[in-house]
């Protein structure tokens, strides 16, 4: 089994608040990314995926194709968007990075199981302190 990742980016705008708690509260939990006003980062993602080595081509996949896959159903609709407002895929979601690697991988997990191989990892970094891994459980 051989595990290859590839890496992209995007920016985005979010908020964490809850609203039946006060400014205060809020503050308190989520810092700077309770903003009323928002806020946004410049997120990388990992995708890393797992297969066996095709003996013709000597890939796993061809990471060209992985790459369309989090252009189209991923960077497509997060890049420059408000993840609480804009994105489908998290509405009605908080959108704390952890929250986000689920929902990332929901929506391609079917899409990288169809190039024949398996999605073994999203990674999430929100700041340069702070980076979420999801492997599916
Ligand atoms: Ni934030």
């Amino acid at each position: 089994m051989v595990y290859i990742t590839r890496k992209e980016t995007f920016s985005a705008a979010h908020k964490l608040s809850r609203q039946d708690w006060s400014e205060e509260k809020n503050r308190e939990v989520f810092g700077k990314c309770s903003n009323p006003n928002w806020h946004g980062h410049n997120y990388i993602l990992w995708v890393t995926v797992k297969g066996e080595v095709n003996s013709e081509t000597g890939f796993v996949t061809n990471l060209s194709d992985v790459s369309l896959v989090l252009k189209t159903y991923i960077l497509d609709k997060l890049d420059h968007r408000n993840l609480d407002m804009d994105v489908d895929f998290m509405k009605g979601k908080y959108s704390s990075t952890e929250v986000l690697a689920i929902e990332i991988w929901k929506q391609i997990e079917k899409p990288i199981h169809a190039l024949g191989c398996a999605l073994h990892c999203v990674k999430v970094q929100e700041t340069e302190k702070n980076t979420v891994e999801y492997f599916g459980s």
